[in-house]
């Protein structure tokens, strides 16, 4: 048992620093190893909640050592974070996570460290009371968020700035989709009932359902059948405003990993055509996987969106969905590693891959069609202001009003995350005048 355990710490110091030296995605780094079905759950929860709170841990842990570690040691630097945050976020006995901590010095090749770990956590142990309230009250450290996106997000949210910090350090709903075409979301949520799962409606889409019990997606029935699918409900709001009908052209400018691609295919099976294009080919396998397994099709095809020549057959399309790269600054309570991971100078660069994007799309547009944009982000660079300046240059695009989101004076709408159980998302519908 001893040995799973320190192999299971392990693992999670390997994935972290991935995540936290290497800029890499946490998702990816989970997913590229074969975690010990034992302790899989303790791992990604470890994983998630570290890189949840890593920037209060951090500050925190500044407060407990007399200098920071040298780059050498962020291995040491890293076990008392995974400490701190089970200190602070579990109920494992004090006694177990300091012993199991010290332990680790040894794992690692640093014995020297042991007393280091065994003085610092102790430390915080006694002084606890005192050390929480000390550390900064600066709102980006007590939400444990890069001070650049704060400062965004307060000139963006004023009033509601702290309720988005809050929600980004939730823990995200479980939700799924039923597949309509096999079979209805009530009669889904009965399968969920006879499983002894319990289940809510989402409330803007017909076919949302919000799990309020932990399971894994494996276990959900029906799931390898293609009865449901895991996918946030605002995401699947993209297929239901797209209102795809029988006989049209339709492109997913951006597509991987296929989550709303499927969607629309199960919406409309009747449509002339379907093409999923994606820039990552990788990221394509996914698209291929997903449709499949919930049996539907579409042209799956690899290729830079804005190079029109290198992938367009010349045939203007009657429905365009553009799920843009952004931030994902929407999905953080699903993506904490986001607060780690994103710079300040990502987004500008973001902005004009949209705004490529964007141009280069309505190009493809039949007259009369439509162009709806989408993103998770919250920031209104990406999207309001996005939207507005495409507008001000496109004398022939038009906003439309959305159909299953409330009309407002802005221009689009942006779904603040939690907002009715839903991740944070933009829309903005577009047609072009014929
Ligand atoms: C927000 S994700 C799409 C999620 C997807 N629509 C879904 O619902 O599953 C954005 C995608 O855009 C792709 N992408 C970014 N720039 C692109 C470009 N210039 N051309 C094509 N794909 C691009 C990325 O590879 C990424 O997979």
């Amino acid at each position: 048992v001893k040995t799973a355990i320190r192999q299971a710490r392990l693992l999670c110091q390997t994935i972290l620093t991935q995540v936290i030296d290497k800029k890499q995605s946490l998702a990816d780094c989970l997913a590229a190893r074969d975690l010990p079905k034992a302790h899989q759950a303790w791992i990604k929860h470890i994983c998630f909640g570290v890189c949840r709170w890593y920037i209060y841990l951090d500050d925190l842990l500044a407060r407990l050592l007399s200098k920071p570690l040298p780059d050498k040691h962020q291995d040491v630097h890293l076990l008392l974070i995974v400490a701190l945050y089970q200190l602070l976020h579990t109920h494992t006995p004090e006694a177990i996570i300091v012993n199991e901590s010290v332990e680790m010095a040894q794992v690692i090749r640093k014995p020297w460290a042991r007393k280091l770990i065994n003085g610092v956590l102790r430390t915080f142990i006694r002084q606890r009371q005192a050390l929480t309230t000390e550390v900064s009250l600066s709102p980006a450290i007590q939400t444990a968020h890069p001070a650049w996106l704060v400062e965004q997000l307060s000139q963006a949210w004023p009033q509601l700035v702290d309720a988005i910090l809050q929600a980004n350090n939730a823990h995200p709903p479980f939700s799924v989709r039923v597949n309509l075409a096999k079979i209805s979301r009530e009669d889904y949520m009965a399968l969920l009932t006879k499983h002894r799962l319990t289940a809510t409606a989402g409330e803007r889409t017909p076919s949302g359902i919000v799990i309020n019990d932990a399971v894994p997606v494996h276990d959900l029935p029906g799931f390898a059948e293609g009865l449901v699918a895991v996918q946030d409900l605002a995401a699947q709001l993209a297929a239901y405003e797209l209102a795809p009908a029988p006989g049209q052209r339709v492109l997913d400018a951006c597509a991987a990993p296929g989550g709303k691609t499927a969607h629309i295919a199960q919406l409309q099976p009747r449509l002339a055509r379907l093409i999923a294009l994606d820039k990552h080919a990788r990221r394509n396998e996914r698209v291929k996987e997903n449709l499949q397994r919930l049996q539907v099709t579409a042209e799956v095809v690899c290729a830079d969106a804005v190079d029109i020549d290198s992938w367009w057959d010349g045939q203007l399309f009657d429905s365009i969905l553009l799920d843009a790269p952004c931030s994902a600054t929407g999905v953080i309570r699903r993506h904490p590693d986001i607060k780690l991971l994103r710079q300040a100078e990502d987004v500008q660069k973001l902005v004009s891959e949209q705004r490529r994007l964007l141009n280069a799309l309505w190009q493809v547009l039949k007259p009369g069609g439509q162009l709806l944009y989408v993103t998770c982000s919250v920031l209104p660079v990406e999207n309001r202001q996005q939207i507005e300046n495409f507008l001000a240059n496109q004398a022939d695009a038009e906003l439309v009003p959305l159909n299953y989101l409330p009309a407002t004076q802005a221009v689009g709408y942006q779904i603040l995350p939690g907002e009715q159980a839903m991740d944070g998302f933009y829309y903005a519908k577009l047609v072009k005048r014929g």
